[in-house]
């Protein structure tokens, strides 16, 4: 596991992972780690997420507190991306209210994406405004949405045009893709054929 510590005017953090599942278990979710879901349920989330294959956690920890994490895992079944072989999704990236604007987010994605591993994987991220925390943050959803891509863009991802309906379905929402350096030519051929399904077009020759 890796690890490196990150001085911020609250104490020492700790950036650490891939967290084994049953290291997590031993720690304890900042209350509010809210945004996707109660904190309990989300550390067990975030526990099943190890269990996943190639499914990754990297945290940021103070004391026995999780204060933040990253996750990557592979997409939904439901999701086009998930016939990609050689597509991760970074799930989701969560700071605690308590924690916010001290460089935990950018330090998180920089510490995880020194992990060769992912140089293997087209890492992509679905970035959807009804996930995004305008209430605390006081940005509205342009603002967040700039943030977002420059924190993303720190390690890489960029963004990438789709047709996927989850991210059409708002004209903020962005699809980001950081193609790994060990990907081959056939799989960046694939993940490109896959960006367009024209969904609609079909819809419509179906009729
Ligand atoms: C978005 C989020 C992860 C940022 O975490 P963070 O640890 O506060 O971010 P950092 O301190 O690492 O800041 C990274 C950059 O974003 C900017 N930033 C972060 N929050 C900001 C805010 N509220 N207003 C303006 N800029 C902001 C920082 O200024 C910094 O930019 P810089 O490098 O140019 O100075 C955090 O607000 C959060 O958890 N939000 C809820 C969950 C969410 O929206 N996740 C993303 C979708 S999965």
């Amino acid at each position: 596991m890796q690890k490196y510590a990150l001085e911020t005017p609250r104490g020492t953090v700790y950036i650490e992972g891939p967290c084994p599942g049953d290291y997590l278990a031993k720690l304890t979710m900042n209350e509010k780690l809210t945004n996707f879901r109660p904190p309990a349920k989300q550390k067990n989330a975030l526990i099943m997420i190890t269990e996943m294959p190639a499914g990754m956690i990297y945290i940021a920890r103070h004391e026995k507190e999780i204060a933040g994490y990253v996750t990557f895992h592979p997409s939904d079944e439901c999701s086009r991306w998930i016939k990609h072989p050689r597509v991760l999704e970074l799930g989701g990236i969560e700071i605690s209210a308590d924690w916010r604007k001290m460089k935990l987010a950018e330090n998180l994605l920089k510490v995880s994406f020194q992990n060769l591993e992912l140089e293997n994987y087209i890492v992509i991220t679905m970035e959807m405004c009804w996930h995004w925390d305008t209430r605390n943050t006081k940005l509205d959803i342009w603002a967040y949405q700039r943030v977002l891509t420059n924190l993303f863009g720190s390690v890489g991802m960029q963004r990438t045009p789709t047709d996927d309906p989850d991210i059409i379905e708002h004209p903020a929402n962005v699809l980001m893709a950081r193609i790994g350096k060990n990907v081959s030519k056939s799989d960046i051929e694939l993940f490109e054929s896959m960006k367009f399904q024209r969904i609609y077009n079909n819809a419509i020759n179906f009729l």
